[in-house]
């Protein structure tokens, strides 16, 4: 009895070694490290489909990859993109609140909206986030480790699912310390030429994600039925 109970409680209390990896929602295409944020050029590179991807290491430092497509109500079949990365440190309190604090500096924002605007907006962009609560477990159909984050309102975030372990992410110290004189200016409001976001996701037939989602259960239900 005290045994059932003491799994109970193990599993009801989030623990920050739970958050250990690289997670990502399900298209899979939106991962944190050199493939979406290139350091040495000062570059967001844009990935095929749209999603979200966390990294958490053992030594508290966070990373945030973003890639969201926004939808133009005036014109929908123009719509705009965001891309935002972060990455600082992570701390979990012990009433299960998650904060993340970015290192300023390096955060970067590229929105891009082509039918206003010639060229993407690309600023720094510098948010602390804050989550109310988060849970780890093993999602049923697809049998991989699943991150739920749930924000102060109460609003869960997109699922995520363990993609790395150890995580995949740039080095967690400052990478664009803050620039002196004239660099500064020419890397806060530099435009990047000729960039529509979320041009290519429309070429994607959603309809492959749910085929790929059968494909994955009925994988595992048999990966079940033969252990
Ligand atoms: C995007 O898709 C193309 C063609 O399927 C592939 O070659 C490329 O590696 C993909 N890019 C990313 C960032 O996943
Ligand atoms: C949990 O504690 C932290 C730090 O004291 C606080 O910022 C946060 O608001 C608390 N969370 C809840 C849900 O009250
Ligand atoms: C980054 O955001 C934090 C919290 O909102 C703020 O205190 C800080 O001054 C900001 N730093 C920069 C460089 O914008």
């Amino acid at each position: 009895m005290f045994l059932i109970w003491g799994l109970l409680v193990t599993a009801a209390l989030a623990n920050a070694n739970d958050l250990v990896g690289t997670w990502t929602t399900k298209s899979r295409d939106v991962l944190t490290g050199p493939g979406f944020y290139d350091p040495l050029n000062d570059k967001l590179l844009e990935p095929n489909l749209t999603g979200i991807s966390y990294s958490f290491d053992d030594d508290g430092n966070y990373e945030s990859a973003y890639y969201r497509a926004i939808s133009n109500p005036v014109d929908p079949s123009c719509p705009g993109g965001i891309m935002q990365w972060q990455h600082g440190s992570y701390t979990v309190f012990g009433n299960g609140t998650l904060i993340l604090t970015p290192i300023a500096v390096d955060g970067r924002q590229l929105l891009s909206d082509p039918c206003r605007q010639q060229s993407g907006q690309y600023t720094r962009y510098n948010t602390t986030e804050e989550f109310k609560e988060f849970s780890v477990y093993i999602d049923k159909f697809n049998r991989i480790k699943r991150l739920d984050l749930t924000k102060f309102d109460g609003s869960l975030v997109h699922p995520m699912f363990l993609a790395y372990q150890p995580p995949k992410m740039l080095p967690t110290t400052t990478l664009n310390p803050m620039p002196t004189g004239h660099k500064q200016k020419r890397e806060l409001s530099s435009k990047e030429s000729g960039v529509y976001l979320v041009a290519r996701e429309q070429l994607v037939n959603p309809d492959r994600w749910w085929w790929l989602g059968v494909l994955m259960t009925s994988l595992g239900g048999v990966a079940f039925f033969c252990s």
